[in-house]
């Protein structure tokens, strides 16, 4: 059985900037005896994830797995349920989903370590949120942002206004009570997102603590590992933010790349003529992004961006995107080999690797939702 959480825990929660060291015994109470680490985090089935993915919030959540205590119970699940809150062609989603698993796997999380599983194939996400949005209030979710810019709609848009309500499905609505379910529902204690997802982290606590006020004590309201904030830009136009939805595929990497699509795409990133290099992300976009980059894609290189870019001080541009070429093969070359051998291999493969993950998800899950149906009354 669960023990009560201490006030002290599910109260003022501080959002943890990200490191791993953040994760040890600092956070479990001192009153009650260490509560082992569940850490959770979701991402959309997007496809094959870009550099801005990868470096953003990807290889954290292998630093995670990789240097969290052997008690630690790790889950990441492709939010499949929250990508159909916008329109999904269904054979499209059905490959971008398959993508992202073999993704998540060719970059290093480890089936055996973590527990990788499609939120769709585990119901009691669906349930929790259910038994959650009989409790959430209208009033705090309309104050969330993230429905407006789905639908591109200004800040200050609000459900009194007719159109908006039509734009408006209820599961885009309450996309932050499904968000929450993920993560109340393994109990997780830290979640790692970038800084765009702050305010549904709140609103998971939210939900967390009120359960548990008006319930018994069986949700465990979750800490925020913030994803530090690196911002790749695209190649072409380098003043945006590398994307997947801009047209132009040379504006961006993807983590399967070959080298051939990589050399080719860094040797036409927009640069300028300004002779040397400097970083200078505000008056040289193009040559700090590549700088950018290349220092986030391996840290040894240098202390800092400004380090880095002034140990390449002397270098021609053309010079200076071959060492970038360089630099991004040798960190992605073992990438797309992984993702090349999980997807060409036996058909099997994948599927076998969900199946497991959705089966220990679920054994997870179902033990909350014993609790939770109990403190109900259901
Ligand atoms: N909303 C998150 C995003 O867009 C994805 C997500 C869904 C998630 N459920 C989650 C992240 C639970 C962390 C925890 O990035």
């Amino acid at each position: 059985m669960l023990r009560p959480i201490p006030r002290a825990a599910s109260t003022a929660i501080p959002t943890t900037n990200f490191s791993t060291r953040s994760l040890h015994p600092r956070h479990s109470s001192s009153i009650a005896p260490a509560r082992p680490q569940v850490i959770f985090s979701g991402i959309q089935p997007t496809g094959v994830p870009h550099l801005g993915n990868y470096l953003g919030a990807l290889r954290q959540w292998v630093k995670l797995q990789n240097e969290a205590p052997s008690n630690a119970t790790i889950l990441y699940s492709v939010v499949d349920l929250h990508a159909i809150t916008v329109r999904q062609d269904p054979v499209q989603l059905r490959q971008w989903r398959r993508e992202m698993l073999a993704s998540l796997l060719a970059v290093g999380l480890d089936p055996k370590r973590s527990i990788i599983f499609y939120q769709s194939d585990v119901a009691a996400h669906s349930e929790l949120m259910w038994i959650l949005s009989c409790y959430a209030s209208m009033g705090y979710l309309s104050r969330m942002t993230q429905w407006k810019s789905k639908l591109a709609l200004p800040e200050s848009s609000s459900l009194l206004d007719p159109s908006t309500r039509t734009k408006l499905k209820l599961g885009l609505f309450s996309y932050p009570v499904l968000q929450a379910a993920d993560i109340l529902v393994h109990r997780a204690t830290h979640v790692p997102v970038g800084a765009d997802q702050s305010q549904h982290l709140e609103f998971a606590r939210e939900c967390a603590n009120g359960f548990n006020h008006n319930f018994q004590h069986v949700l465990v309201p979750p800490e925020t590992i913030l994803s530090p904030a690196r911002r790749v830009m695209s190649l072409t136009r380098p003043h945006l933010k590398m994307s997947k939805s801009h047209e132009d595929p040379k504006s961006r990497i993807l983590i399967t790349d070959s080298r051939d699509e990589i050399s080719q795409k860094i040797n036409s990133a927009l640069t300028d003529s300004i002779v040397g290099v400097t970083y200078d992300p505000a008056n040289r976009p193009g040559v700090s992004n590549l700088i950018h980059i290349m220092y986030h894609l391996d840290e040894t290189l240098a202390d800092s961006c400004e380090a880095l870019a002034h140990d390449c001080r002397d270098l021609s541009l053309r010079a200076l995107k071959e060492k970038v070429i360089d630099t991004v093969n040798e960190q992605l070359d073992s990438v797309r080999m992984k993702y090349e051998e999980l997807t060409r291999a036996d058909a099997h493969l994948l599927g076998d690797i969900s199946d497991e993950g959705s089966h220990k998800a679920s054994a997870n899950a179902n033990a909350t939702m014993s609790l939770v149906r109990e403190a109900l009354g259901l």
